[in-house]
């Protein structure tokens, strides 16, 4: 398969004040948009042509770094602008909410160590809530790795790259990071992707 660029699933506004139109058009037109055609020239005459986005993923990481940090950045994204709406945060849907108190202790805890996994990966790098070995753990991971390499199933994510937050942020991760638990989530994604992964 070769990669396209998807539709922002909301207006370029409809996230604001917690996350700006310039940031998006940024992040979705420009940084999105760069891994996808770096992407495509880099899986040309490889093995992974063919390959699903998933396979590419976990198949050249530790074996073509350009090609995996491209695809690798691709399905973060895809997935990013799903994991946020307008209006987002609130309530999280029952089956969900009973997993994160079972696994992670209490929803404040969860979000908790979301936060600070987003804030204490250094440099570039994505925070998750992933599903692995029938458990929901927090974790985080460097530039464009996420939890598949781990062998684990992401089902929610944050994009800590300054491209993400700075325009409207500035240095003030914490900040960005509480304004995406609270105002952004999408919590219907993250329960139709948790559905999937069990
Ligand atoms: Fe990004």
């Amino acid at each position: 398969m070769s990669f396209t660029l998807p539709e922002l699933p909301y207006a370029y506004d409809a996230l604001a004040p917690y996350m700006s139109r310039e940031t998006l058009e940024y992040h979705h037109d420009k940084h999105h948009l760069a891994y996808v055609n770096n992407g495509n020239n880099l899986l040309k005459g490889t093995e992974f042509e063919g390959k699903t986005l998933e396979e590419i993923v976990v198949g050249s990481f530790g074996k073509n770094a350009p090609l995996f940090n491209n695809a690798g950045q691709h399905y973060n994204h895809l997935h990013f602008w799903n994991w946020m709406k307008p209006n987002g945060g609130g309530a999280i849907p029952g089956e969900i909410e009973k997993k994160i108190i079972e696994d992670i202790g209490s929803v404040d805890k969860f979000k908790e160590d979301f936060i600070a996994a987003g804030v204490g990966q250094f440099g570039s790098g994505w925070a998750w809530l992933a599903l692995k070995d029938g458990k929901l753990v927090v974790l985080k991971s460097p530039n464009g790795e996420n939890p598949l390499v781990q062998g684990a199933t992401p089902i929610l994510g944050v994009d800590v790259w300054e491209h993400s937050y700075y325009i409207d942020y500035r240095n003030r991760r914490p900040d960005y990071l509480k304004a995406f638990v609270d105002h952004l989530v999408n919590w219907d994604y993250v329960a139709e992707l948790y559905s999937k992964a069990v």
